[in-house]
């Protein structure tokens, strides 16, 4: 299972790179909002410091909601990096316009899927990410898991190539059951990713063998 960073911020994508064990980022207009990045030469700027940084899989999302534009606008970002994923919302226009990013050769990743019908349009149209939120759909009751695992299953029937991407990942037992349900990819905080290093029995473990190679070693 693939890891992204789910962040616009440069030193937590560095971190989480020096971990080694980073595939990628995405990214959207909050996150980058966030950062206080605007203007379109900034942010094109701030996504080429990503993919400085990381070896592939760098998500910029169009702004455009029409065809025309999320086209445009989509097409300037592939051209910032070969390691660039153009993020397309899933509306009728961004479904189009995938078709068309994935009969180019420009990667997609849809984003703000909540169903699986959403998820079939967005590998119908031939996305290469697909990413559902499960962190909100958990927000309002209903259970993001579950979806994940229904999409699993659609795209295991018809041999589907788009990533099942997981998306809004809001604590370590997300990313645990996404991987045991197959999910090709997370994308998560860098908090949620450093904590799956935790285990109490570690830290007392590491205490001990430290304590007694001391008693004997000085
Ligand atoms: C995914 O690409 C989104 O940027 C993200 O995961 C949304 O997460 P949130 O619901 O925590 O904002």
């Amino acid at each position: 299972m693939k890891f992204f960073i789910d962040t616009a911020n440069l030193k937590e994508i560095q971190e989480a790179y020096d971990l080694g064990v980073l595939d990628g980022v995405t990214t959207n207009p909050s996150l980058m909002a966030k950062e206080g990045i605007k203007g379109d030469a900034n942010v094109r700027a701030h996504y080429k410091s990503i993919c400085n940084i990381v070896d592939n899989n760098v998500s910029a999302e169009v702004i455009a909601t029409d065809l025309e534009n999320i086209i445009k606008e989509g097409k300037e970002l592939a051209k910032i990096d070969d390691k660039i994923v153009v993020k397309v919302p899933m509306i009728k226009d961004g479904v189009k316009a995938i078709k068309k990013f994935s009969s180019e050769g420009i990667r997609t990743n849809c984003t703000l899927v909540f169903s699986a019908g959403q998820a079939i349009l967005a590998a119908k149209a031939g996305a290469s990410y697909v990413s559902p939120f499960i962190g909100r759909l958990d927000d309002i009751s209903q259970d993001g898991l579950e979806l994940i695992a229904q999409i699993r299953q659609i795209y295991d029937n018809y041999g589907f190539d788009t990533e099942i991407l997981s998306a809004s990942v809001r604590h370590t037992m997300h990313l645990i059951q996404c991987a045991e349900i197959g999910s090709d990819v997370v994308t998560c905080p860098l908090n949620v990713i450093t904590s799956l290093l935790n285990h109490p029995l570690t830290d007392s473990g590491l205490a001990k063998f430290l304590a007694d190679h001391k008693k004997v070693n000085g």
